[in-house]
């Protein structure tokens, strides 16, 4: 069947579909081995259709997308109780996507999507100690002793944290703010590694998930993770 050339490169995970315009309107796409225009449309199956030379896939293009998620969206692919989905905010990326991790309705920031289940079960897994670093805000102040329990590892009901890392420490009236870097993944790990030692979260925000960090992502908008990001993530 043939589809909007815009359409088939959005579908392939190389740009949303207005980049894809840009990049038609620019001259970057050639249809059958002449320069597209928009409006053309092709079918992979018989068409040739190529963005600087490189010729799209048929078939289930991979999909990554960073997310920067709004506090009061859940992860889950549907809510009975029909909270906001983070699906819903990449709704003009026409491929089922499911989110890399977890992140709590509360918890704002850092979340990949993708329909890459094998990169998915890689960087979830506690074996390859995939880095993810939280702002923190706690109330109360960040004693030495807290720090030193939180970073060598403290016990929660489904076992002991790994070793994490502290920095950036700040205090701010009565709250204290911080990075809390984690190399595995448990549900609320951060909201319950902090009440374990007496000091409730009042803000949580993921800002880094290995090399990957939120700059120059809005809240509530995405990016398209590059090539070489892919690669580096399929590496860890
Ligand atoms: N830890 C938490 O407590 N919540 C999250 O959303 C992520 C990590």
């Amino acid at each position: 069947m043939k589809q909007r050339l815009q359409k088939l490169i959005a579908a392939a995970g190389l740009a949303s579909r207005r980049q894809a315009e840009d990049w038609i309107n620019a001259g970057r796409v050639t249809l059958n081995g002449r320069v597209a225009s928009l409006g053309d449309r092709a079918d992979l199956e018989k068409d040739c259709v190529q963005v600087d030379g490189r010729s799209l896939e048929a078939g289930q293009p991979r999909v990554y997308l960073l997310l920067n998620k709004p506090v009061g969206y859940v992860t889950t692919a549907r809510d009975p109780q029909g909270r906001s989905l983070v699906t819903d905010l990449v709704r003009d990326v026409p491929v089922r996507l499911f989110s890399v991790g977890r992140l709590d309705l509360n918890t704002d920031g850092l979340l990949l999507l993708t329909n890459d289940g094998a990169l998915a079960a890689r960087l979830t897994h506690p074996r390859h100690r995939v880095a993810k670093t939280y702002l923190v805000r706690v109330r109360g102040a960040l004693s030495s002793e807290a720090r030193q329990r939180l970073e060598g590892g403290v016990e929660l009901e489904d076992g002991p944290t790994a070793p994490a890392r502290i920095s950036r420490v700040r205090l701010a009236g009565s709250h204290t703010w911080f990075e809390l870097t984690l190399y595995e993944g448990r549900n609320r790990q951060v909201r319950r590694m902090c009440e374990v030692v007496g000091l409730p979260v009042s803000r949580l925000k993921r800002i880094g998930l290995a090399s990957l960090n939120l700059e120059g992502v809005r809240v509530g908008h995405y990016r398209h993770l590059t090539a070489g990001e892919v690669a580096r993530l399929k590496r860890l």
